[in-house]
């Protein structure tokens, strides 16, 4: 690990993040990884910060995984969705962070379902930002927990052949994984319905597959991503079923594959869409180590995001919390 890496105010994407900066975030999981393994799971490594989770869309994952992640580390944390707030009485997002400001408060993970949301917050106020999903922008924070999977299961993510699967047009977690993957030297492909593939993808460094049968036969890696149905605004595939049968991950499809594929799926799942319930609970699948593995890479987000030198990590996780 390089003592010289540093991070700047704000995560809201890994487009702007260097392959060492990235690196050095999976790095630092991994010690981290421990502490909630732990009978008693926190360190003092956040004491004294107040971290504010503002989700202005729903979350399961996300949110409560920043929770638990901010709590292992002491930090004092409240929980703030759009629908209980004064954002349905006409408040802007800055007037709401400036407010939040007002209380002193340090850091603020957002979900905001508009693109660049993350950007726009962090380029007006002095707290640390974290975007935890913005629009059809990047969700940063599930890329790095899926790279931090792949590596734990195949080693190095140099090399490693993977392909995101399915609604790649509405997809934040794509995008943010095909910055992150090629940064750090994977090759990767997307497989779905043309219509749900965005124009010019490969102009990114990707390759497009048409049909999922070929998708199987080169990758090692399927990332399967949900059909986001509510942000799909036309008729996109002629129906569910359809879907399923074209583009559905079945274990009768990747018994057919040439070598032994890794299962990754964001959640969450339309199982018997996307993917069906023996793959989802199968012996490919890796869906809740990503899970597991969310709270320790948005642990060691916020410990560098607050400062924490990345050669001390391992020495952190030793102070025992009260
Ligand atoms: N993967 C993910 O972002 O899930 P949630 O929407 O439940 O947070």
């Amino acid at each position: 690990m390089s003592a010289t890496v540093t991070f700047g105010k704000d995560l809201t994407g890994l487009e702007q993040l260097s392959a060492e900066q990235i690196k050095t975030i999976l790095d630092v999981a991994e010690p981290f990884k421990e502490i909630s393994e732990r009978p008693i799971k926190k360190v003092p490594v956040l004491r004294g910060k107040t971290i504010v989770n503002l989700f202005y869309e729903p979350s399961t994952r996300t949110r409560v995984s920043f929770e638990f992640a901010e709590k292992r580390l002491s930090a004092d944390t409240v929980n703030i969705s759009a629908t209980g707030s004064s954002v349905v009485k006409g408040e802007n997002l800055v007037d709401t962070a400036r407010n939040l400001e007002a209380m002193r408060i340090d850091m603020v993970v957002m979900r905001h379902g508009s693109s660049g949301a993350a950007q726009f917050l962090a380029d007006r106020i002095p707290s640390n930002v974290i975007n935890a999903g913005d629009g059809q922008h990047e969700h940063p924070t599930q890329a790095l927990l899926d790279m931090l999977t792949i590596r734990d299961h195949r080693e190095r993510i140099a090399g490693r052949k993977v392909c995101i699967v399915g609604d790649i047009l509405h997809s934040r977690v794509a995008r943010s994984n095909i910055y992150g993957l090629l940064k750090l030297g994977a090759e990767v492909a997307v497989c779905g319905p043309r219509t749900l593939i965005p124009h010019g993808i490969e102009d990114l460094g990707v390759q497009v597959f048409k049909r999922i049968e070929e998708a199987i036969e080169w990758a090692d890696v399927l990332n399967v991503l949900r059909l986001q149905l509510e942000r799909m605004k036309a008729g996109y595939i002629p129906s569910l079923r359809e879907y399923n049968r074209f583009f559905g991950i079945s274990m009768a499809r990747l018994e057919r594959a040439p070598h032994d594929i890794l299962i990754l799926h964001p959640g969450p799942m339309n199982r018997g869409v996307e993917i069906d319930s023996h793959v989802a609970d199968g012996p490919h699948s890796v869906i809740l180590q990503q899970v597991t593995n969310g709270v320790a890479v948005r642990m060691a987000v916020l410990y560098l995001l607050a400062g924490g030198q990345p050669e001390r990590a391992e020495l952190a996780k030793r102070e025992r919390g009260s």
